[in-house]
């Protein structure tokens, strides 16, 4: 006869309930939407199922909708017109450009019920695709770049961002911002750095939903997916330079990383489920070939039992849903 027996505590529902480590809330999930000018209605996007380019107003709603559910916070995407994208992505900074015109109308509406995020990079907004700016030599110039990241930095905080988050993976990106926003007395608007983003094929929908002209590959400035401690390198950096919480993406390959980084990091720490997670779940999910609400609750879960505190995910309304139905 066995002396241990481990599935006494696994018997049932409520002994389970009761010795769960790890549980999700809807005020852990950040939901990522995108919002794209020139359109009169919201569109779908085919390789997302179940997520769309917002106009302003249904994008309202579904940031309305989300508060509601009790989701901790929306990040912002910019999708321009093809017209408006340009080599410097200067619709990213004009206080009228689509972003920063949600971001207020955001901002106005939902006020402190929110916490309001925005995508602080360049790639939405260029003609090139590329997170940056370019030399003459068509490579991403990393300090031209920095330039614009704050003025960047400045118009989503005059939008009234309560937090940016800096995407491009430039080296001095998050002081750079940080000084820019004290120097406006933008003191208190955090910044939420993406330390550990990897160059992931895991992006691929987020393309369509940013309609990405993007050619070559990010793998410049991106890291590379083979690499562990080289997270822990841009941690040190990115609190050095101010972050206020840091971020691993994309979240389910990469749970070593999350790991790694939750043991050094003494600020919250985010992991992002990002496209082409979702994307993987609705595609086997719409063949019958997973269970989306099981899949959904057991990948969160994983990124919180690795440590993330906080997670966005396009799933965050329909997970809060979940959770309360759970209740
Ligand atoms: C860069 C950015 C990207 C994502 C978030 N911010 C694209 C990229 O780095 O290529 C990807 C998010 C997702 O795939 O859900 N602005």
């Amino acid at each position: 006869m066995p002396h241990e027996r481990p599935r006494r505590l696994r018997a049932t529902p409520a002994v389970r309930r009761l010795v769960a480590q790890t549980r999700l809330h809807p005020a852990d999930l950040v939901l990522p939407v995108f919002v794209r000018d020139g359109i009169t209605e919201a569109q779908p996007i085919g390789s997302m199922p179940g997520v769309v380019q917002h106009t302003p107003d249904s994008l309202l709603a579904a940031a309305s909708e989300a508060v509601e559910a009790g989701v901790g916070g929306i990040m912002v995407f910019g999708v321009p017109r093809d017209e408006d994208k340009d080599a410097a992505g200067t619709a990213g900074t004009e206080p009228d450009g689509i972003l920063n015109r949600a971001l207020r109308l955001l901002r106005e509406e939902l006020g402190q019920r929110t916490v309001l995020m925005s995508d602080l990079c360049l790639d939405e907004f260029t003609d090139h695709g590329h997170c940056g700016v370019l030399d003459g030599r068509g490579r991403v110039d990393n300090d031209a770049t920095l330039v614009r990241y704050a003025e960047m930095a400045l118009a989503q905080a005059a939008a009234g961002a309560h937090v940016v988050g800096p995407s491009g993976m430039m080296d001095g990106q998050v002081r750079v911002v940080r000084e820019a926003l004290d120097a406006a007395g933008h003191e208190d608007v955090a910044v939420l750095a993406y330390t550990a983003k990897y160059a992931s094929a895991c992006y691929g929908p987020f393309r369509e939903a940013v309609a990405s002209t993007l050619t070559g590959d990010r793998t410049t400035y991106q890291q590379d997916p083979a690499n562990r401690t080289e997270a822990l390198r841009e941690l040190r950096l990115d609190l050095a330079e101010g972050a206020d919480m840091v971020m691993v993406k994309p979240a389910l390959p990469y749970l070593d990383v999350l790991s790694d980084v939750v043991e050094v990091a003494d600020v919250p720490v985010a992991a992002y489920q990002v496209s082409g997670e979702y994307s993987m779940i609705e595609a086997a999910a719409q063949r019958g070939w997973v269970d989306r609400d099981r899949m959904v609750m057991e990948t969160l879960t994983s990124v919180r039992r690795a440590g993330a505190q906080v997670v966005l995910t396009y799933y965050a309304v329909h997970a809060a849903r979940l959770l309360a139905e759970q209740r």
